[in-house]
């Protein structure tokens, strides 16, 4: 195995400790703490630096152009919330998605999940107020409860721990969903979740499923069968999440014997939120000593030459796949502040993929009173996004979504026509609002029909 089992602490990207750092709990008992960053050390990794350094080569395709990157799940994974009908239905949202942007989309496509790891939640404001009450924000199930408590709220290191287990078992699972038939073309019908019979998406997702299969029988008469060719019947699956909370990160990381080199192993593709991408602070430090393909969410009010100094430090060799910039404009801001960035990093020739996130800037609360985006405002900033990308000549390289398979009502509009007022019916989420299965169908095959027409080459 290629992952050091020594478990010393010396070679651990720490540096980031001796940094400014914003959006972390304060620990009340620094010993406490401690001794559970040391059982984090001892466990297993939760990701290999195989699959890591495959996910790297995967993504160097995706700037060359050949190939999407879908990057999806929960806003915030929860302890409460975990079963295994929900993951089973989240993977199968990613396959449907998948399959209609490889079919209709012509390209090869990177699944990326929001999970195993998804449960620290950057803040605006340190303090929210339920039922007349101020609490400390909610900051992930990794750091405290949720409970309208005061002493809920107290960050618990022992909570490390459950993530890293919820981790484990959901990366299980997920790894038998991949290869033990669930993710086997011969079951593209069975993946379709959606619950709007009339829906025009599911009834051109009828006819695909049908296409495919008989090119399957058709193969299969050439000799070309789920035994022949394995990737027919089983399909890969990386997993990611903001790496927020730097003592679990720090913890699961580990020198790769191979190379020497220091993985962390707690996902394949870690990312930095908006709020903690500051040059000169902890979370950019620490995302340098690691070799993991990591992205960085950019948010309208960057300046090119941040951005350019922010890639700099990111990806100091100009890697392919290395870099995943995650722009999150918000649908009214994407074409004036999109383009200058572009053209700033094209002039620089720096390798990068470029993915949009429609949903982080485009969010509200609604006049009933929750936390919502409009289906219209995530589909308008994705279709700038890629218009704004076939006017610089530039790659569209993927979109990072925050979407469930169950059946929800949390973001207004799409075929179902969710309106304020259905939001009370099944808001489920324990943070922000995800798009449900029909939403997400209805987007694949929009980002399906621009991605034909995207060209692929590089941006370097
Ligand atoms: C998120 O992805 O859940 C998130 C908080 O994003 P951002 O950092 O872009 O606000
Ligand atoms: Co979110």
């Amino acid at each position: 195995m290629p992952i050091d089992a020594s478990n010393s602490s010396d070679a651990l990207p720490s540096s980031w400790r001796e940094f400014p750092i914003k959006q972390q709990p304060v620990y009340p008992d620094y010993d406490a703490l401690q001794r559970v960053e040391q059982r984090l050390r001892a466990l297993p990794p939760l990701v290999f630096a195989q699959e890591i350094r495959d996910l790297k080569k995967n993504l160097a395709q995706v700037a060359a152009g050949e190939g999407f990157l879908l990057q999806g799940g929960d806003c915030a994974e929860s302890f409460a919330e975990f079963s295994a009908n929900k993951i089973r239905d989240t993977f199968k949202v990613l396959l449907q998605m998948a399959i209609v942007l490889t079919f209709a989309g012509r390209r090869p496509v990177t699944k990326i999940a929001r999970t195993a790891g998804q449960f620290a939640k950057p803040r605006s404001a340190e303090f929210e107020e339920i039922d007349g009450v101020s609490l400390p924000s909610f900051r992930g199930d990794i750091i405290h409860a949720s409970d309208a408590d005061p002493a809920a709220r107290v960050p618990d290191p022992e909570r490390m721990l459950l993530a890293y287990h919820q981790s484990a078992s959901t990366l299980n699972l997920l790894r038998a969903f991949a290869q033990g038939g669930l993710a086997d073309l011969h079951q593209v019908h069975r993946w379709n979740l959606s619950f709007v019979e009339a829906s025009p998406s599911k009834e051109r997702y009828r006819k695909m499923s049908k296409r495919i299969e008989d090119a399957l029988a058709f193969m299969e008469v050439c000799g070309i069968t789920s035994q022949t060719a394995p990737s027919i019947r089983e399909t890969q699956l990386f997993t990611s999440h903001e790496a927020l909370l730097l003592n679990y990160e720090e913890a699961l990381s580990r020198i790769d014997s191979f190379t020497g080199k220091c993985y962390n192993c707690s996902a394949h593709f870690v990312w930095i939120g908006e709020r903690t991408r500051q040059l000169d602070h902890a979370h950019v430090e620490f995302f340098r000593q690691i070799e993991n393909p990591v992205g960085v969410k950019i948010g309208p009010s960057i300046r090119a030459d941040d951005l350019l100094r922010l890639i700099e430090a990111l990806n100091p060799d100009n890697e392919a796949g290395r870099l995943t910039l995650i722009t999150r404009m918000g649908a009214d801001k994407l074409p004036e502040t999109l383009p200058g960035l572009i053209r700033a990093v094209q002039k620089q020739g720096y390798n990068v993929v470029w993915s949009s996130d429609p949903m982080h800037a485009n969010t509200f609360k609604s006049s009933s009173g929750f936390k919502t985006r409009q289906f219209d405002d995530i589909l308008r900033e994705l279709q700038q996004f890629f218009a704004v990308h076939q006017a610089e000549g530039t790659y569209p390289g993927g979109i990072h979504l925050e979407m469930t398979g169950e059946h929800v009502t949390e973001c207004t509009g799409g075929a179902y026509a969710i309106t304020d007022s259905d939001l009370a019916t099944r808001y489920l989420t324990s943070c922000d609002p995800r798009l449900n299965a029909d939403q997400v169908l209805e987007l694949a095959y929009l980002i399906a029909d621009a991605l034909k027409h995207a060209e692929p080459h590089s941006t370097a």
